[in-house]
């Protein structure tokens, strides 16, 4: 594989492994996405949680690959079965389809989404955008981009009246009061418009390609953004938890934007949480 990186970078059989494997998920879920009517499982009893067969069979294809070719890494994978822990530092974030009610619905809007951090730092990220055939990838020091085509670049959208977000809702949302409506109903006529994708992969891949200005979400798994922070980050965008500080694996608040609007994005998130009693 041919890729725009430095003959020296150490994680090359990494990154070409998961852009791969990106690729050959996304080519099995799109197949499944062609041909019709999906067949959803709801998870624990929760309908707003769930999965279909293309979820299950592209992560046993990803998973797969990574045991044979990195036996020491660690992984942590949405579907059941495929979590290891690491020995060497190395950890795998899989989420092997973001987007599943998308893709339940027949809506084209999901992605593959893997990323590896090695001693908490993020090396390599790969998100697959299935329907439209783009891989968007990162590695550390080396740049985030599109098809290793197209070099990716944040926006330069300074003001957060003008900025396009996105965002969404964690699926304890009936049960929890939480659950960032307050910030959603705050934020919405103070910004240019706000998206709910249903993908926080590609979310988070469209900041890093100027899209969108940014995307805040609480409550994401560490799948969700496994791939997305290098991504962004690579890209010139900043990326942190509520308060500012840098977010880590399985942290429950996340904002990554442009780094222009951060600082007034974080202000008007704690704003709604403080009016709304959650600060
Ligand atoms: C979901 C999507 C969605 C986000 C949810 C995630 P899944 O992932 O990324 O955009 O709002 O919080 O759980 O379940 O489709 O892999
Ligand atoms: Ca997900
Ligand atoms: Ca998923």
């Amino acid at each position: 594989m041919d890729l725009p990186i430095a003959t020296d970078y150490p994680y090359r059989l990494a990154l070409t492994t998961a852009i791969s494997l990106a690729q050959q998920a996304g080519a099995l879920i799109l197949d499944v996405h062609r041909r019709g009517p999906r067949h959803i499982v709801v998870k624990g009893g929760n309908p707003m949680d769930v999965v279909t067969e293309a979820d299950t069979a592209a992560q046993a294809l990803i998973l797969e690959t990574i045991h044979e070719r990195f036996p020491d890494h660690g992984i942590v994978a949405e579907e059941s079965g495929g979590d290891r822990p690491g020995q060497g530092g190395a950890i795998w974030y899989i989420d092997p389809l973001d987007g599943t009610t998308n893709f339940a619905s027949g809506l084209p809007i999901f992605a593959v989404s893997l990323g590896l951090w090695v001693d908490g730092r993020p090396e390599v990220s790969v998100v697959q955008d299935v329907v439209r055939q783009r891989t968007y990838w990162a590695a550390a020091g080396q740049g985030a981009w599109m098809d290793s085509e197209r070099r990716l670049q944040v926006s330069k959208t300074t003001e957060l009246s003008h900025s396009v977000l996105a965002t969404g809702f964690p699926r304890s949302r009936a049960q929890v009061a939480d659950n960032n409506l307050a910030e959603f109903v705050h934020l919405t006529p103070l910004i240019r418009d706000v998206r709910r994708s249903g993908s926080a992969a590609l979310d988070q891949a469209w900041v890093a390609d100027g899209r969108m200005d940014g995307f805040w979400e609480p409550g994401l798994a560490a799948w969700d953004c496994g791939a997305g922070v290098l991504l962004v980050l690579e890209a010139g965008g900043v990326v942190s938890d509520y308060q500012g500080e840098a977010y880590q694996p399985g942290g429950k608040q996340y904002v990554a934007t442009n780094g222009l609007v951060h600082e007034a994005l974080l202000a008007e998130i704690r704003h709604a949480r403080q009016q709304a009693g959650f600060a």
